[in-house]
């Protein structure tokens, strides 16, 4: 299998025609720093070659380097309170000029602070806290703590999932892009169906059908594999929105509870604010016993991961769990500390309810008028189009989709595309009402032009 199609669920498509055209269309000075890069780094799928050359990031907006702005709602998901956040960048000045590292052995106050923080944000208030440099380590260590409890080392994850880039994550994870040519991955990862409201095997647009489906799928491998020692996933999964039901989540947490299996979510890119609740799980009234975060926790200034446990499950002292060099990380604290205060004192959640209700108005407004648009989900401001050939069949249309990325950046708006034709965006919590409609302006505007273009989806490599 040629695998293209598998190569592209994560991310954008980098080759191809409408690439090039996009590249031969900056400024002489872009060109030239990009092939510095192609130059000095090594190239990967997703990531190269790069799309532009930026010199600015401030709130919901990237710069590059001839001076066009862009609503950037990629951002990797990371910029809740927006880029160069002033009181996150002051916080983390001033902890840098105070105390800039906290050896192992050592503890701060900031790092206190930010632990409980953390905790206190959850809906019970019972978690322990460890912090790591990246996302693909909190999910290795929420790996780790899984076996350490449980005594098993099976763990089951979602076909699709993205949990990281390390080969404990990528055995985890269910994507082809990332465990291609990697050889063995670690033992004993199950994969199971993901939600999907959309496309299913079962071809159901029930959302009860759908969840019974997949959980009944879940507990037939818990039956049938045994030993499984815990159950990973995203509890809306940041690179299409799907949502699955309330009643999905609390059969979910009675599975793992009647057999024993700790539930870890994932919420890397989707926690502190941008579901509506502060973590996701929250929107679903039940608590896992693991909760990975980063993306957003280092207030887009500094990479920042945190593992929250179950106070129960506080019983590791003999073995070393994440024995990183900046375990307790002073200017990362200081950074979850600003940013917790931030959207707090901002009332973000607020915001975020609020402009997620009027991009559903527009999102609804796009749908009525364009047939390409085969389905919206927004769950705050977690926003997903799939842009299909035909409503009826729901075959993306992956040229489509990738014109009319291209339209919106040369208008100045930057997004996602995932699995070929699912253009996901993740706004700022920061977003207001006017922007989200220059977004919604421009997209349909770009939408329009790509259409005139005429698609030959057929054609086109997937
Ligand atoms: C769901 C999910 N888990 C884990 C990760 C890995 O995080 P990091 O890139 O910080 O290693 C990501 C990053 O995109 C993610 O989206």
């Amino acid at each position: 299998m040629d695998g293209s199609l598998e190569l592209k669920r994560e991310g954008d498509v980098n080759s191809g025609g409408l690439r090039a055209a996009w590249l031969e269309q900056l400024s002489a000075e872009s060109r030239l720093v990009l092939g510095f890069d192609e130059a000095v780094f090594m190239k990967q799928a997703m990531s190269t070659p790069c799309m532009n050359v930026i010199v600015d990031a401030e709130g919901c907006y990237i710069t590059d380097q001839s001076g066009k702005r862009y609503l950037d709602f990629h951002g990797n998901s990371l910029h809740q309170v927006g880029y160069k956040n002033a009181v996150v960048l002051e916080a983390v000045k001033k902890q840098l000029s105070t105390l800039p590292f906290i050896p192992r052995r050592y503890t701060a106050d900031i790092a206190v602070q930010a632990a409980q923080a953390l905790v206190d944000k959850t809906t019970s208030g019972d978690f322990r806290v460890l912090f790591t440099p990246s996302g693909t380590a909190a999910v290795g260590l929420a790996l780790k703590i899984a076996r350490k409890m449980t005594g098993r080392y099976k763990v089951i994850s979602m076909w699709e999932s993205f949990h990281g880039a390390g080969l404990d994550a990528i055995s985890a994870g269910g994507e082809y892009a990332f465990s291609k040519d990697m050889g063995p991955l670690l033992a004993g990862c199950i994969k199971a169906i993901p939600y999907n409201g959309y496309r299913n095997l079962i071809g159901s647009d029930c959302p009860q059908t759908i969840a019974d489906f997949c959980l009944d799928y879940i507990e037939y491998i818990i039956r049938q594999e045994g030993d499984i020692g815990a159950l990973l996933l995203e509890p809306i999964r940041a690179t299409d929105t799907h949502v699955p039901p309330p009643a999905f989540f609390r059969r979910l947490r009675q599975l793992c509870d009647r057999y024993g299996l700790l539930l870890i979510f994932d919420e890397i890119p989707t926690a502190l604010g941008r579901s509506g609740a502060f973590y996701v799980h929250q929107l679903f009234g039940i608590e896992p016993d693991i909760l990975v975060l980063g993306k957003g926790l280092g207030g887009a200034v500094l990479p920042q991961a945190a593992v929250l446990t179950r106070a129960r499950y506080d019983c590791a002292r003999d073995v070393s769990l994440g024995h990183y060099t900046h375990e307790k990380p002073a200017a990362g604290c200081a950074a979850i500390c600003a940013l917790i205060q931030y959207i707090d004192e901002q009332h973000l959640l607020a915001n975020c309810r609020l402009q997620s209700a009027f991009a559903a108005q527009c999102a609804a407004e796009l749908y009525q008028k364009f047939s390409c648009i085969g389905d919206y989900r927004i769950a705050g401001l977690l926003i997903s189009f799939e842009i299909v050939q035909d409503r009826a069949t729901k075959a993306g249309a992956a040229l489509l989709a990738e014109r009319i990325l291209y339209e919106c950046l040369k208008r100045g708006l930057s997004f996602k595309v995932s699995s070929g034709s699912c253009m996901t965006w993740h706004p700022p919590l920061i977003v207001s009402r006017e922007q989200l409609t220059t977004a919604f302006d421009i997209f349909a505007e770009a939408i329009a032009v790509a259409e005139q273009s005429g698609t030959d989806e057929a054609e086109y490599e997937t």
